[in-house]
């Protein structure tokens, strides 16, 4: 038996933009999933205590084509249980064992499809923990991109590497295309308000694309977007986080022109900006989920808990630990 474990992460900058080969600034947190694998003689029983708030567990074997009954929406257990299996195929290749069986056990701090990179962390756990019970370590980047190919089946070729990067790396990283690489950043007070649904990251993904290959101007958005980044990166060199909250904030502007924040995270946006933060953006792909606002003092977060629609606000420290093996 082996559990390894890998960091969710939020945007500071650069969601949706790096589709299209901007530059994104992802930054794990430290809310984890752990995935334990252990070997068997064949086929793949998965057990996922808490993939959701509310958790669920499935029995899924590849033969079988028994919907699990489980109380959420089928999508999110299709795309679950499809991150899975890609994984343990990942894996099972990386070591050249096809035929070997797995028992897999999911264990999620990070609520799913809510911008906080819980898919790209089971993923990135799963492929660690699996091939590990095989008695063999891969190495971060190929773990990184073996990830990333199970991200770009699952979504339908709609995926970047920024979020199986920053998983497997920890820290803050910068993602431009197939570049990939970790930066410093001064400690960031992230503080996360989450309104308790989920967006679905290829319809979200699809719906930019439709938009740009329509207007002129939501190409000049997405390339906006990227110019942001590279000021973004400028501000993290100088630690100048009142600069980056502005460009938070106009990073939010831009997301919401192309159509991917709701009235949940804008409500959050702006009770984040009311109580003072530095800056503040949807997280990932939207549609629901996550904010993210920059914030040392407690205020930021009071206000979330008060904010209707708002069903959860916590502070988030950077987690500069990427993929690692538990109690190993
Ligand atoms: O919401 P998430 O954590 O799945 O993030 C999606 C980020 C996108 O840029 C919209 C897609 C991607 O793969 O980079």
């Amino acid at each position: 038996m082996t559990t390894s474990s890998a960091p969710g992460k939020v945007y500071l900058f650069g969601e949706h933009a790096v589709v299209y080969g901007e530059p994104a600034v992802p930054c794990a947190i430290e809310l984890r999933a752990s995935v334990t694998a252990t070997r068997r003689d064949s086929g793949l029983r998965v057990r996922a205590g808490d993939l959701t708030l509310d958790g669920f567990t499935v029995e899924y074997d590849s033969e079988a084509s028994d919907r699990p009954d489980v109380d959420v929406a089928d999508s999110l257990v299709d795309a679950a249980m499809g991150y899975i299996n890609g994984a343990v195929t990942q894996a099972r290749d990386a070591v050249g064992a096809e035929d070997v069986g797995f028992e897999i056990a999911v264990d999620s701090q990070i609520p799913l499809g809510a911008g906080l990179g819980s898919s790209a962390a089971v993923v990135v756990a799963a492929i660690d923990a699996v091939t590990r019970e095989l008695g063999v370590t891969l190495d971060p980047a190929e773990i990184a991109d073996r990830a990333y190919q199970v991200e770009y089946a699952v979504q339908d070729g709609q995926a970047s590497r920024a979020d199986t990067f920053c998983s497997t790396m920890g820290g803050a990283v910068r993602v431009e295309g197939d570049e990939c690489r970790t930066l410093d950043t001064p400690d960031l007070p992230f503080v996360i308000g989450y309104d308790g649904g989920a967006g679905d990251t290829g319809e979200l993904v699809s719906s930019v694309r439709d938009l740009r290959a329509e207007y002129g101007f939501a190409a000049d958005t997405v390339a906006s977007i990227g110019d942001l980044v590279r000021q973004g990166e400028t501000a993290l060199a100088e630690d100048d986080l009142s600069r980056l909250g502005e460009l938070m904030n106009f990073n939010h502007g831009l997301l919401s022109a192309l159509g991917v924040s709701s009235r949940s995270l804008d409500a959050m946006v702006w009770a984040a900006r009311d109580a003072g933060a530095l800056g503040a953006k949807l997280t990932g792909a939207g549609g629901g989920g996550c904010i993210v606002a920059l914030d040392e003092t407690p205020e930021t977060e009071t206000a979330l808990e008060y904010t209707p629609g708002c069903a959860d606000a916590f502070r988030a420290e950077l987690d500069t630990t990427g993929v690692c093996q538990e109690g190993g």
